[in-house]
């Protein structure tokens, strides 16, 4: 199948692309390469355009020219507490540039797969896990940006009957995620012995999952999904963001004492969680157990210092609260 792949050369998307190719497709990925993006992370082999999603004749140009049998959009402003700084460029691309991009699925009659979050649930503390008709509650202006897409998607669906689906994923961790990101931070500040951040007390609770399980997800949705359905899909693998942070600690033969608690985000949800029943009954599981996962992660940031190098003078990196 021809697969075009937006946001393609970030964590998930890179990842995904990297299966995709494993399981023969051929794939172009679309991506404009924000701080987020890099080519380092896709193979040579793959055909890439420097593009923006908010671009719809770039958008066009592209999708006449490889002709996809479906796209799959991962692109976004992902870190929340950039966009507790600054959420205009989340809400030009995560609403907007879904915006365009569901101009661009219509005229076209494109299979889109997008790629949404469980935090547009907002905080589930004291309440049930997330089915995929739970109310949207976002709580801050990146799941307030993400909610708005799923919205004009599922609006789009209803009222042009365009071919589009949604997917949910928890927390996800793995190879090639940026050091903004509480799993790699964590590693790569304790590997050079500096304090490890844990916002609040660290009792905040999320689900989290390995993203090669994540694109095996949302692979069988493009394959199998139904068009104006949306799938969660959860690693039902719930840990406060202090055993996360202890377990990374430990596997590094680190001492608990790195660790350096500070004033918590605005906002901050206290939990996520969803049912998975959908996605479940597609026939998904999640293949890799938490500790394994964790094991691999950290073996990937300590062989591939060239990678995380970079990007270490990133203020999120290397500030505890950027927003104070
Ligand atoms: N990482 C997680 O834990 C997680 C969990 C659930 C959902 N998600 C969602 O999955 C998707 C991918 O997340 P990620 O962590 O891989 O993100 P990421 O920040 O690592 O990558 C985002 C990619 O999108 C590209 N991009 C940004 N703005 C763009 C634009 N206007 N046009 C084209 N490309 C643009 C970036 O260059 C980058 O390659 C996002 O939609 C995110 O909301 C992520």
């Amino acid at each position: 199948m021809r697969i075009l792949v937006s946001g393609g050369a970030g964590f998930i998307g890179s990842n995904f692309v990297w299966y995709l190719l494993g399981l023969g497709h051929e794939v172009l990925v679309y991506d404009a390469f924000t701080y987020a993006g890099r080519l380092e992370n896709l193979p040579s082999t793959v055909r890439i355009v420097r593009g923006d999603i908010v671009d719809r004749d770039g958008l066009i140009s592209v999708v006449r020219d490889f002709q996809p049998d479906v796209v799959v959009n991962f692109a976004a402003e992902t870190h929340v507490d950039r966009s507790i700084r600054d959420p205009e460029p989340f809400i030009r691309t995560n609403v907007y540039g879904i915006f365009t991009l569901l101009e661009v699925t219509r005229r076209f009659d494109l299979r889109l797969i997008h790629v949404s979050t469980d935090e547009v649930y907002g905080d589930l503390e004291g309440k049930e896990p997330a089915s995929e008709d739970a109310p949207l509650r976002p709580s801050n202006p990146y799941s307030a940006t993400k909610a708005s897409g799923d919205m004009l998607i599922m609006a789009y669906w209803r009222t042009y009957g365009i071919k589009a689906s949604i997917v949910r994923p928890s927390n996800n961790y793995g190879p090639r995620q940026h050091p903004e990101k509480l799993i790699p931070k964590t590693i790569i500040r304790a590997v050079n012995n500096l304090p490890v951040i844990v916002h609040g007390d660290g009792s905040q609770r999320r689900d989290w999952l390995y993203v090669e399980d994540t694109c095996r997800a949302i692979w069988l949705v493009a394959e199998r999904g139904r068009p104006g359905e949306i799938y969660n899909i959860p690693g039902f693998n719930e840990r406060s963001v202090l055993e996360v942070v202890e377990k990374v600690l430990e596997l590094l033969n680190k001492p608990k004492s790195l660790i350096r608690f500070v004033g918590d985000r605005p906002g901050q949800d206290r939990r996520y969680l969803m049912r998975g029943d959908r996605i479940l009954s597609l026939g998904w599981r999640p293949m890799v157990n938490w500790e394994d996962g964790l094991r691999m992660t950290i073996k990937w940031y300590l062989e591939n210092e060239w990678w995380w190098r970079p990007l270490i003078s990133d203020e999120y990196f290397v500030k505890d609260t950027p927003w104070q």
